[in-house]
């Protein structure tokens, strides 16, 4: 199947705009100053508040990580271990990276990682030979609530994991008022049973399409059912929700539209955590706006190029440049490179989604513009950071709507993507299994389990059409490869 390599789809993304910049300092521009590390460091009064904001949301009893760390005893037990995650970058999980060819002009909303002073007192408190210190209460991290939810969408039934393996599972809902235009300015995903949410994702399906009109009749509103990890039915992303979140939120001058008769699917991905537990029934808040936004936010999927010219020549090609990972080979990579069309003024990138299967290890993508300003540099990285299939999010900007990266008309986005497609992947046993295969084949692109992707979706925000204007994507020509006409010229016809 053929599969585009940019896919124009309308909406989504909110989140970030005028929320939380207390930690607009990428980590990578922390300095240690000398007096950050106390002469002694204690547990109460130096690493709790640190373990206690950054890894009890998971690492508390009924949370998803392996092992409470809301004692001292518990964080002297796993101090070592605490350390080695931390120090690799695997805890928390957060998977941007800031590297000498790509980093990133501003920090990410909400970014968990520990700043290098923090790190030091995790250090200076082990070498310090682990000092309890005075006891003060474990404070648990303040569970993130959005207000002025409109409706809450729950499953009718909950889901009973199997609990001895990963598991996928959809939910379709009916946004209220399906036959009117609805402005979405927030989202709160609310784990029901901690201990097997893994991470969801939402996603709106056009509900004039005979495809989603023939999901409903099949699967009803509110009912569980699994539908495979690759699967989710989706004609956008609106949110992808990883533990530990906060709410996505706008100020009201930007909203997503949610289409006149969509259906929303809720995909969770469900961890096996034995089957004692209690069914799940996690619920969705979702607050809309009367208030006729200036800006709406669509999504930009650029990647997934499946031949030349986009798609550059590679080591491993048979015959010119092909999406092609050999069996067995510990690093692969392709390079695509997308030139921009002629695009409706003012178009900003807002967050970034980045996307690939089951055995990516790296995804990065640099902007390099036209016509450079001041404020546009020339050259700018829009993303970069390892993969890992089981944390995927929505990583947004932390600055506000005038410093956002700009995209205009001959601009190019380079994307590289990178593989490990051998037995060394620890992806790759879940893979083989999923796939009913013994041993690695030669990977190509597709939506398959045993194909793989090389996509940034971007979150994007656009002028909003008039009060009560159509909401069309017409002037939005990012590419103009058919696909994009297509979802062009359907979502062109629908008025609010
Ligand atoms: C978003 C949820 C989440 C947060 C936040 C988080 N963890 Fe984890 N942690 C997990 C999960 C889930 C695992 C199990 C392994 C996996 O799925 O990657 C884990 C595993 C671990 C392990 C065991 C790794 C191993 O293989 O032995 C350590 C140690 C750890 N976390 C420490 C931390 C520390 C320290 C922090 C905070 C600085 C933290 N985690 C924050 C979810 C989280």
């Amino acid at each position: 199947m053929r599969v585009p390599s940019v896919v124009f789809a309308i909406v989504a993304v909110l989140g970030g705009c005028g929320g939380d910049d207390s930690e607009s300092d990428a980590p990578m521009d922390d300095q240690v100053a000398d007096d950050a590390v106390p002469a002694e460091v204690t547990w109460y009064r130096d690493v709790q508040p640190i373990v206690g904001a950054k890894c009890a949301s998971c690492h508390q009893d009924g949370g998803i990580g392996p092992f409470a760390l809301t004692s001292y005893e518990a964080g002297a037990e796993n101090a070592a271990r605490m350390l080695h995650e931390v120090d690799r970058g695997a805890m928390p999980p957060f998977d941007a990276q800031e590297q000498a060819d790509c980093t990133p002009r501003h920090g990410w909303v909400d970014d968990p990682r520990l700043t290098e002073a923090e790190k030091a007192i995790l250090h200076a408190w082990v070498d310090g030979g682990k000092v309890a210190g005075d006891p003060v209460d474990f404070p648990l991290p303040a569970v993130p609530t959005l207000d002025n939810v409109s409706e809450t969408l729950v499953p009718t039934v909950g889901w009973a994991t199997s609990g001895d393996r990963d598991q996928f599972v959809c939910v379709l809902f009916d946004p209220m008022n399906t036959n009117q235009l609805k402005w979405l300015t927030g989202l709160q995903v609310n784990p029901d049973n901690d201990l097997v949410v893994h991470h969801a994702v939402i996603t709106e399906l056009d509900g004039t399409k005979p495809e989603t009109q023939q999901l409903v009749a099949e699967r009803g509103i509110g009912l569980p059912f699994e539908c495979g990890e690759m699967a989710t039915p989706a004609d956008f992303v609106v949110h992808i929700w990883t533990p530990g979140n906060q709410p996505m939120e706008t100020n009201g001058e930007i909203a997503v539209p949610i289409l006149p008769n969509a259906k929303l699917v809720m995909q969770i991905h469900y961890h096996p955590a034995g089957t004692t537990h209690l069914p799940d029934k996690t619920s969705i808040d979702m607050r809309y706006s009367d208030t006729w936004p200036s800006k709406m936010y669509f999504v930009a999927a650029v990647g997934n190029a499946f031949e030349a010219p986009e798609l550059l020549a590679g080591g491993s090609d048979r015959n010119g440049p092909e999406f092609r990972i050999p069996m067995n080979d510990e690093l692969h990579a392709e390079h695509m490179r997308f030139t921009l069309g002629a695009l409706e003024n003012d178009i900003r990138l807002f967050s970034v989604n980045p996307h690939m299967h089951l055995l990516g290890t790296h995804i990065q993508a640099t902007i390099e513009r036209a016509n450079p300003t001041a404020a546009q540099p020339a050259r700018e990285c829009l993303a970069n950071g390892g993969w890992n299939f089981d944390w995927q999010r929505t990583y947004t900007y932390d600055t506000d709507l005038a410093s956002l990266p700009a995209i205009a008309e001959g601009d190019v986005i380079d994307v590289k993507c990178e593989w490990n497609n051998s037995r060394s992947n620890p992806f790759m046993e879940r893979m083989l299994a999923d796939a009913g295969l013994g041993a690695p084949i030669d990977i190509t692109l597709g939506e398959q389990t045993t194909n793989e992707m090389c996509l940034e979706i971007f979150g994007v925000s656009v002028n909003a059409p008039p009060r009560n204007g159509r909401i069309s994507l017409e002037t939005l020509k990012l590419a103009g490869t058919p696909p994009v006409a297509e979802v062009l010229k359907r979502t062109g016809t629908r008025r609010p």
